[in-house]
């Protein structure tokens, strides 16, 4: 196969950002139709980028052209389409969350593993991030010994009008709930949330926010979420191991000499501090669809993280610990 012929559903915020990256910087792949409920919106993106609109996400999907799949819909949409991938036996990329609740998850892995071939990645883009990747390079040669502690941040400076009290874990900290069980190799056995004294600037909810979680060999993680800091988009991951600290390295951005501080400057936003993860994640997805096989975050991970995030809900709304109870791992994803 010269060119993967994607089709993309959802023609949102996302979904532009990857039809953008696929169609003009990466590699061995076109975004060659979209679809989306908004059929006109979805037309006009059609006609921007020189490619096929179908009103349905399905009949797309079904169609001869398409070789390969991208889902970008809100969140509610994603299992309609990734099953309808899964049907017509095509390689599917969903941005997380697979779906809402990880009921949703299992019916998605029942319908691929009924389909008997691993069709499904999920877009857990920071696992692509080169400073995740050196963490977790020395994470599994236990090169520093064996990791104890980690502290975590992820701080925005503003939300829109959308934010509620559960976005920060369904939302936001979702992302370290899947790095973090990457990074360290296991799952999780227990998750709490407790509020932090609320910043002036949270309109109706909770911020900043605390996560903490437990492994299965007792690895105690911090996460604070601090949406609303006024000043910049910030991720940090400090691993304590037995003999060495490490820290996520920080995107190379300028220094700047400015009201008497000389510093790094620090991204604003998710999107351009994770541009390169996103780039790598499809360039790698890409290649592998033509490979015929899928090696990035299966359905299981996003199933997985679809536990321990409605054990983080429930934390938060009793403000009490939650166990985090997983079914048995299926055959077909180990
Ligand atoms: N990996 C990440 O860091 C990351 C970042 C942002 C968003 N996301 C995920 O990407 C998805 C899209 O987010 P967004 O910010 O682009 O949202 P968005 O609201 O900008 O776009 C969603 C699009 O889906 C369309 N849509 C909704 N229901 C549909 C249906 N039934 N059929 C067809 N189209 C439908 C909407 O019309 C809209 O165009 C979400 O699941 C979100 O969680 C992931």
């Amino acid at each position: 196969m010269e060119t993967l012929r994607i089709g993309l559903v959802g023609t949102g915020m996302i979904g532009r950002t990857h039809i953008e990256r696929i169609n003009n910087k990466l590699s061995g792949a076109r975004v060659v139709a979209c679809a989306d409920i908004n059929a006109d919106f979805c037309k006009k993106v059609a006609a921007q980028y020189g490619i096929k609109a179908f009103e349905d996400g399905e009949t797309m999907i079904a169609d001869p052209e398409i070789d390969a799949v991208i889902v970008t819909t809100l969140d509610q949409a994603h299992e309609q389409f990734v099953t309808a991938a899964i049907h017509a036996g095509k390689y599917v990329f969903c941005e997380k969350p697979l779906a809402p609740t990880a009921a949703d998850c299992r019916r998605i892995m029942e319908e691929e593993i009924k389909g008997g071939k691993k069709l499904v990645q999920v877009g857990f883009m920071r696992r692509y991030d080169p400073g995740y990747r050196q963490l977790k390079e020395a994470i599994d040669n236990r090169t520093y010994g064996e990791p104890l502690l980690l502290h975590c941040r992820h701080r925005n400076p503003e939300v829109d009008g959308n934010w509620n009290n559960s976005s920060a874990v369904e939302n936001s900290m979702v992302h370290e709930m899947d790095v973090l069980r990457w990074l360290l190799g296991e799952n999780y056995v227990s998750a709490e949330v407790r509020y932090g004294k609320t910043t002036r600037r949270a309109d109706g909810f909770h911020d900043p926010q605390i996560m903490i979680l437990t492994t299965e060999s007792g690895v105690r993680i911090d996460v604070e979420s601090f949406v609303c800091n006024g000043h910049c988009y910030d991720v940090q991951c400090e691993v304590v191991c037995e003999d060495a600290i490490l820290n996520l390295p920080q995107p190379a951005n300028i220094e700047v000499v400015a009201d008497a501080v000389r510093g790094r400057a620090i991204d604003r936003s998710w999107s351009t501090r994770f541009v390169e993860a996103y780039n790598v994640e499809f360039q790698e997805w890409i290649n592998a669809c033509k490979e015929g096989r899928v090696d990035g975050p299966t359905a299981w991970d996003g199933y997985a993280c679809q536990v321990v995030a409605s054990a983080a809900s429930l934390a938060r709304d009793t403000q009490e610990i939650q166990k985090v109870t997983y079914d048995e791992m299926p055959d077909f994803y180990k």
